[in-house]
């Protein structure tokens, strides 16, 4: 198996990391930014696991319309940190391969520091004004457009509506309905909690739901050791050790969630949208019309997601980068964003859509009133260039802590020196 790169990086090397990054700066591409502007051609784009296959047909359309300029998507795996290893070798070898590439909200100040993505800016320019605030600002670094807005992401809770009477709006509702798991032999709650950046995604809700933050308002000061981000992490960690939360959760990422939840194993899942049309099509769900979606809870109410998604990045090294840029305004017009709305059940950029009363109206779209206001008030994770460090420290951390290997506590104040180790706060 592929040991994920930043993996590797020793706690005491972190500094050194620190140090390299801040020196090369956004000017590594060699003045790559500056070539092949007018380039037009084939192009490749890569993203992670196409889970519902929609994205080929996508593609098929573009295509179609693009004899001499076609797009050939190439998959990654379904995983987000070996989405971003493999992003990170192919940007290395300055790889002319990789022209469009699926960019997760959190790596854009990474990439934008490395000088791997094309500016947004002069030829390049994009229209923004029609699209999620949120989802522009995470695909922005120092205030300059670094990718093209595509789908964004917040979580919810699913839960099976036929034994679940109400959803749950706190974290003390929703344990006090584990009951009704356990009379079913099933397991009450998952989310993500193997060791990966998903980890981070679900640590960081339980910490912002209780009032704890990772850093300070400069993006680089840790303060996690809180008695608020103590509250948020024993939440997880006390329902790990009682049962309500199953131990093969700790194994979980999106995927082993799904197939639980889709096989009648869990009463509440924290996942995606994208999780709602194949639990609803699957020919192995046996929870097709039985589930439905709440806003995650909270401890004294509603709860607040962390923000996720996916941008399009034009790598600098691409040859055919005119052709790159069609492509990305192909892929957030109002036909595809429909598309991977109605399709995919992924969440588009495009706000309107969250407004559209017809699409409100479509009980296929159960999800879409829900999916607009978990948008509305997510989270972003901490934005800094030394990310990989930092949701390093937060996961091994989290994931020490939810398993009962250290304290709660003393977690929080690992993770506390070990991001002020990365980020230099
Ligand atoms: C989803 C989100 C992404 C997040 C990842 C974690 O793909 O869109 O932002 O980092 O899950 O697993």
């Amino acid at each position: 198996m592929k040991i994920p790169t930043h993996r590797l990086l020793p706690l005491a090397g972190v500094g050194a990391l620190v140090v390299s990054l801040a020196a090369c700066g956004s000017s590594d591409s060699g003045g790559a930014a500056k070539k092949n502007e007018s380039g037009r051609g084939p192009i490749t784009y890569v993203q992670g696991k196409d889970n519902t296959g929609d994205v080929k047909n996508m593609i098929a359309q573009w295509n179609s319309q693009h004899p001499d300029e076609k797009v050939t998507l190439k998959e990654q795996s379904d995983q987000a940190d070996q989405q971003h290893d493999d992003l990170v070798q192919h940007f290395k070898a300055k790889d002319p391969g990789y022209d469009v590439v699926s960019v997760d909200v959190v790596w854009t100040a990474e990439f934008a520091a490395q000088g791997w993505l094309q500016p947004l800016t002069g030829p390049f320019t994009l229209d923004t004004a029609p699209l999620l605030k949120a989802a522009v600002a995470a695909a922005s670094y120092n205030g300059t457009l670094y990718a093209a807005p595509t789908t964004s992401d917040g979580g919810m809770l699913y839960y099976r509506k036929d034994l679940v009477p109400k959803p749950p709006t706190t974290w003390q509702e929703l344990l006090d309905a584990c009951k009704i798991a356990r009379e079913h032999h099933m397991g009450c709650y998952a989310g993500q909690f193997a060791k990966y950046e998903g980890l981070t995604v679900n640590a960081s809700e339980a910490i912002n739901a209780a009032g704890g933050r990772f850093v300070k308002e400069d993006g680089k000061t840790a303060d996690v050791d809180t008695p608020e981000a103590a509250k948020g992490l024993s939440f997880l960690a006390d329902a790990y050790k009682n049962g309500d939360i199953p131990k093969e959760a700790i194994t979980f990422q999106e995927e082993q969630g799904r197939q639980a939840f889709e096989s009648g194993k869990l009463l509440f899942l924290r996942n995606w949208p994208y999780v709602y049309n194949l639990a609803n099509s699957d020919g192995s769900s046996v929870v097709k019309g039985k589930f439905a979606v709440a806003p995650e809870p909270g401890p004294d109410g509603v709860g607040a997601s962390t923000l996720g998604g996916h941008n399009m990045g034009m790598s600098v090294y691409s040859k055919h980068k005119a052709t790159a840029l069609d492509f990305m305004k192909f892929m957030e017009s109002e036909p595809m964003q429909r598309q991977l709305l109605v399709k995919q059940s992924n969440a588009p950029v495009l706000e309107s859509l969250y407004a559209d009363p017809e699409l409100l109206a479509d009980p296929k779209l159960g999800f879409l009133k829900t999916l607009g206001e978990s948008l509305k008030t997510a989270k972003p994770r901490p934005v800094t260039p030394f990310y990989p460090a930092v949701t390093a420290a937060i996961e091994e951390n989290a994931y020490a802590a939810i398993k009962g290997s250290i304290p709660v506590e003393q977690a929080l104040k690992n993770m506390q020196a070990a991001i002020n180790a990365a980020t230099g706060g």
